[in-house]
C-alpha cells in the first residue's frame, strides 16, 4: 500500500510552564493525509490547532506521537513543510519582492534567480505592479496573497496556513479563496488549512477535521465530495447546507466545552 503524503500517529503536546505546571494542550491526533488534497481543521479557540501545526512544521517538539511524510518519520524536522504562520507579517523593510523571495534567499538560490521566479507569479496572482512597493502600501489582502506566494515559493509539498484569511472583510476573504483554489490547482500542492469559519473549510476542502475542545482531538472527520470546480455560489446548496449543518452541531458543542474551560480556568 502507497503511503500517505502526511501521517500524524497519535501526536500529542503537553506544555510546562516555569512554575511546573502542566497543560495538556493537543492529543492524541491522528490523521491520514493522502497527496494532493485540500484539508482543514476547524476546533474552538485554543484547542491545539497552532500547537499541532508548530509540531508538523518541526518548529516545536510534540510530547508524544509519530510524524510521516511519504511513510518516513521527520518528527523534529524542519525545513519539510512550508508553513504561513498566524501572524505571518511581512518584513517592512523589504519590497512585496524581495518578501516574496524570503524563501527562497534562505534555500540559499542567488537573488536574482530568484526574482526572475517570483516575478511572473506575482504578475500572475494580481500583484503585479506591487512587486516595489513595501507592505506598509498594501491591503490587508494583498499583504496576504504576498506572504502565502513567500510560503508557495519556499517549494515544498506540503503547506501548512493557519487562519491565513481570519483578518479579513467577507468580500475579500471569497476573492482570496478564489485565489488560493487557482494556486492550489497550479501548484497541486497538499495543503492543512486551518479556519474558524465554517463555510471556508467545506468550500475550499476536501475534507474537514473538526476538533474537540483542550487537548484537542479529532472528533470529527467529514469528506466533502461535492464537486470541483467549485463556484460561490455553491454555499446556498441544498448538499453544502447539510454538511454545514452537521460539522456546526458538531463544533458548537465542543466550542461549548471550550467556553466553559475559559471562564472556570484559574
Ligand atoms: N508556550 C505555551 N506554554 C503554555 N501553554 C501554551 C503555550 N502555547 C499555547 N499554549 C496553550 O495551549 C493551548 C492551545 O493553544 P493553540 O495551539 O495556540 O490553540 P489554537 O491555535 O487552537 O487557538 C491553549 O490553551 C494555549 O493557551
Ligand atoms: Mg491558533
Amino acid at each position: 500500500m502507497d503511503a500517505y503524503k502526511l501521517e500524524l500517529e497519535s501526536v500529542g503536546k503537553t506544555y510546562t510552564a516555569a512554575d511546573g505546571k502542566t497543560v495538556p494542550a493537543l492529543g492524541p491526533v491522528e490523521m491520514k493525509i493522502p497527496d494532493h488534497r485540500f484539508i482543514s481543521i476547524v476546533g474552538p479557540s485554543g484547542c491545539g490547532k497552532s500547537t499541532l501545526f508548530n509540531i508538523i512544521s518541526g518548529l516545536l517538539d510534540s510530547s508524544e506521537g509519530a510524524i510521516y511524510v511519504d511513510g518516513r518519520r521527520v518528527d523534529g524536522l524542519t525545513g519539510i513543510t512550508g508553513y504561513m504562520l498566524q501572524k505571518d507579517l511581512l518584513l517592512p523593510w523589504r519590497t512585496i519582492l524581495d518578501n516574496v523571495i524570503l524563501g527562497l534567499e534562505i534555500q540559499g538560490v542567488p537573488r536574482r534567480q530568484a526574482k526572475e521566479r517570483a516575478l511572473p507569479l506575482l504578475a500572475k496572482y494580481g500583484l503585479g505592479g506591487f512587486e516595489h512597493q513595501y507592505p506598509a502600501q498594501l491591503s490587508g489582502g494583498m499583504k496576504q496573497r504576498a506572504a502565502l506566494l513567500r510560503t508557495i515559493l519556499y517549494d515544498r509539498e506540503i503547506i501548512l496556513l493557519d487562519e491565513p484569511f481570519g483578518a479579513l472583510d467577507a468580500q475579500t476573504r471569497t476573492m482570496m479563496q478564489e485565489w488560493l483554489l487557482d494556486l492550489w490547482d497550479d501548484f497541486q500542492k497538499t495543503i492543512l488549512f486551518v479556519t474558524h469559519d465554517m463555510d471556508e473549510a467545506i468550500y475550499l476542502s476536501d475534507e474537514v477535521y473538526i476538533m474537540t475542545a483542550r487537548p484537542g482531538t479529532i472528533k470529527r472527520h467529514l469528506t466533502i465530495d461535492l464537486p470541483r470546480p467549485r463556484k460561490p455560489q455553491i454555499v446556498t446548496s441544498e448538499p453544502f447546507m447539510k454538511l454545514k449543518e452537521e460539522a456546526l452541531k458538531t463544533l458548537s458543542e465542543e466550542t461549548m466545552k471550550a467556553y466553559a474551560q475559559e471562564t472556570t480556568a484559574g
